[in-house]
């Protein structure tokens, strides 16, 4: 599988990468719906990089860690995207777990970027996995690799 390495520097070089992110998604994925996996330690930057996505789809609400609430549902004002799905499976047990609390629905809708934190702990197809490595100098590197195509269900 195709592993491609981003190098990340500060803040701001963080901010272009969601950008960027979503630019690609815009462009390729927008009739498909986007599951992204999100993992890193504690620290890494994933919260800070939903945020970034999220403000640029227009989401006005201010994004926090839905670590409590399992899942949060942000509407957007994109073009492609009305929603913006952000899902912490730390406490979920599996997939089955993710239909009881009706997120299928949710993700499975064409017009929605979904970003799951702990993916590891349920059993989901992902369009795109993304780890954010921090070492001790605070420089970041991004892994990405893309899984074979997302299929619909959980
Ligand atoms: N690339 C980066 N360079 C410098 N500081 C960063 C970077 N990414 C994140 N941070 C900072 O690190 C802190 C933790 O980030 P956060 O996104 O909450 O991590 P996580 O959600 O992975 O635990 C925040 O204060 C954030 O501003
Ligand atoms: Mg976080």
């Amino acid at each position: 599988m195709k592993v491609t390495e981003i190098k990340i520097n500060s803040l701001e070089e963080l901010d272009a990468y969601g950008i960027d992110l979503l630019t690609q998604l815009q462009i390729k994925d927008r009739d498909k719906a986007v599951v992204l996996a999100l993992s890193g330690d504690l620290g890494a930057g994933k919260t800070t990089l939903v945020q970034t996505i999220a403000r640029d789809l227009g989401v006005i609400e201010v994004v926090t860690s839905p670590t409590f609430v399992i899942m949060k549902q942000y509407e957007t004002s994109d073009k492609y995207f009305s929603k913006l799905i952000h899902i912490d499976a730390y406490r979920i047990g599996s997939a089955q777990n993710l239909i009881a609390i009706g997120a299928e629905e949710y993700i499975n809708n064409k017009n929605t970027i979904t970003i799951i934190e702990w993916v590891d702990r349920i059993n989901i197809k992902c369009s795109k996995n993304i780890f954010i490595n921090s070492n001790k100098n605070f420089k970041r590197k991004i892994y990405v690799n893309c899984p074979a195509s997302r299929t619909q269900g959980v």
